[in-house]
């Protein structure tokens, strides 16, 4: 249950509105339901303590309260300032069964449109449990939670946090500000609670990317599952949602007709190769900027236009970074663009749009027309419109990856959990992937929700193929 006043959301009469959405997710979720049912009676979570940073939306409430019914405590911000929905946020904290008065969900510290300074205020909420309890869990999504745990230990070790510097962002400043503010009133507080977290589940390709960056350099202090690159995550959440998602996303934030508009997607990964599908579908005529020769390459083969952004800047409609790089619209690509050329993010960090630039130009004003669209005027007249500051859009100004494929990331999120909190031991400090057979159960608890139905090898057929008849079907290097 929430004590008193130990959550932080917009507004707590949101939450039966929360709950009838939660309600309707449920049947779209079927791997998390499964989940339920399986080990509902066995709560093999039980004990854990989680807290949890990822966009707190209506699929991440029916994945809170998954965990809860494995057994586990829960503590919830998100993990960006715009992708909250307020509604489930609410929901969460009254609980499945509580009322406004008496809220008996889990402590969530989430609402769309937070600061920067609010946002790690409310990673620090998640992080930081009651009574001298520590978390023993991580749940993560980009890698802020595990960053502000880390840079904790790392400044009580070397006793100070170092002054901000002059090429440091705005966000990380903030963060060493908590973090100065922190050591003063307690120069032990990460360190103690580094010390009590058996691992942390990872949900996405950036958040990955800086688990393998600090286990490389010797500074990752547990382990860690790599969740993002389960096949029934990145080959279905990044591309098969951000197929669903950023076209809904420019629809609600513009409302412009998308077919015969040039679009560019920069980043044809599994995010950018959605990304360009569903702008096809709507009719647009998509170019596709890699570096990578083997994605270029696919691209093309795919029937896209491949090119710099340097070819396009000046004559296409709609740009998208689906990168996970940064600056790779900069100002002065934003500067040369067509008037009222639409630049949007749906990677995971703001800094693939260089928008701090942006801002320092004088010859740039910025008007703001709804929350998460504004329009960027530049002194010879032409503008451009940006989505979400920069930040993912398809969370910011829609709402995010429908549930049924959320489904698919959250069923390997939970099972990843488990596997951490229960198998401790068979986990060093380190990034692991799930094994295949999990990740063959997730993509099976989802077939029958579609009438999808799966053929059997014979005995005979799988000594000849030399897989066993109920999987896995294909060896680790195998790449779908
Ligand atoms: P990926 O690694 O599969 O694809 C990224 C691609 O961008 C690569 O092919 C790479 O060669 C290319 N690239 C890198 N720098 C480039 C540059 N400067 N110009 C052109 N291409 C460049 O990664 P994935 O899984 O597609 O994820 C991309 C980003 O999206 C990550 O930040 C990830 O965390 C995020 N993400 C966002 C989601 C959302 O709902 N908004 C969902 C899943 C992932």
């Amino acid at each position: 249950t929430v004590a008193d006043g130990d959550y932080k959301v917009a507004d707590l009469s949101l939450a039966e509105f929360g709950r009838k959405e939660i309600r309707l997710a449920e049947h779209e979720m079927p791997g998390l339901m499964a989940l339920r049912r399986e080990f509902g009676q066995s709560r093999p979570l039980a004990g854990a303590r989680i807290s949890g940073s990822l966009h707190m939306t209506v699929q991440t409430a029916v994945l809170i309260e998954t965990l809860v019914v494995l057994g586990a405590r829960v503590r919830w911000a998100s993990c960006n300032i715009f992708s909250t929905q307020d509604h489930a946020a609410a929901a969460v904290v009254v609980g499945p069964e509580g009322s406004p008065q008496a809220p008996a969900g889990v402590p969530v510290f989430a609402w769309k449109g937070e600061s920067l300074e609010e946002y790690w205020w409310c990673t620090e909420q998640a992080l930081t449990w009651p009574d001298g309890e520590g978390l023993n869990m991580i749940l993560d999504d980009g890698g802020d939670a595990t960053l502000l745990v880390h840079k904790g230990v790392e400044f009580e070790r070397a006793g100070a946090v170092p002054a901000t510097g002059a090429a440091d962002s705005e966000e990380y400043a903030v963060v060493l500000g908590l973090l100065r503010r922190s050591l003063e009133r307690d120069g032990g507080k990460w360190t103690r609670l580094a010390g009590g977290i058996r691992g942390v589940t990872e949900e996405t390709t950036t958040g990955v990317h800086r688990l393998y960056e600090m286990h490389r350099s010797g500074s990752l202090l547990f382990p860690a599952i790599n969740v993002n690159d389960a096949v029934t995550k990145s080959k279905f959440d990044n591309k098969y949602g951000c197929r669903h998602s950023l076209i809904d996303g420019i629809n609600r934030a513009t409302d412009v007709l998308i077919g015969g508009k040039v679009a560019v997607v920069l980043g044809y990964g599994d995010v950018g190769k959605g990304c360009a599908e569903s702008l096809r579908g709507q009719g647009a005529r998509v170019v596709v900027a890699e570096i990578d020769p083997i994605c270029a390459l696919q691209a093309a083969m795919d029937g896209y236009q491949v090119a710099t952004l340097e070819d396009v800047v000046e004559t296409a409609d709609i740009f998208i970074t689906a990168t996970g790089c940064f600056d790779v619209i900069t100002n002065e690509h934003m500067a040369r663009m067509k008037h009222q050329a639409i630049v949007g993010n749906i990677g995971h960090f703001d800094n693939e749009i260089d928008m701090a630039g942006l801002a320092r130009r004088g010859d740039v004003t910025r008007e703001n027309v709804k929350p998460q669209v504004d329009v960027w005027r530049f002194d010879d007249g032409h503008a451009v419109i940006v989505l979400s500051e920069g930040r993912l859009l398809n969370l910011g100004n829609a709402t995010g990856h429908p549930s049924f494929v959320m489904s698919n990331s959250f069923a390997n999120q939970t099972i990843a959990q488990i596997e951490l909190f229960t198998k401790t031991d068979e986990y060093p400090t380190g990034v692991h992937v799930l094994p295949k057979h999990l990740d063959e159960k997730v993509a099976r608890l989802h077939l029958d929700a579609l009438g999808a139905r799966l053929s059997t090898l014979t005995a005979e057929q799988a000594a000849y193929l030399g897989v066993p008849q109920e999987g896995p079907f294909k060896p680790d290097h195998y790449r779908y």
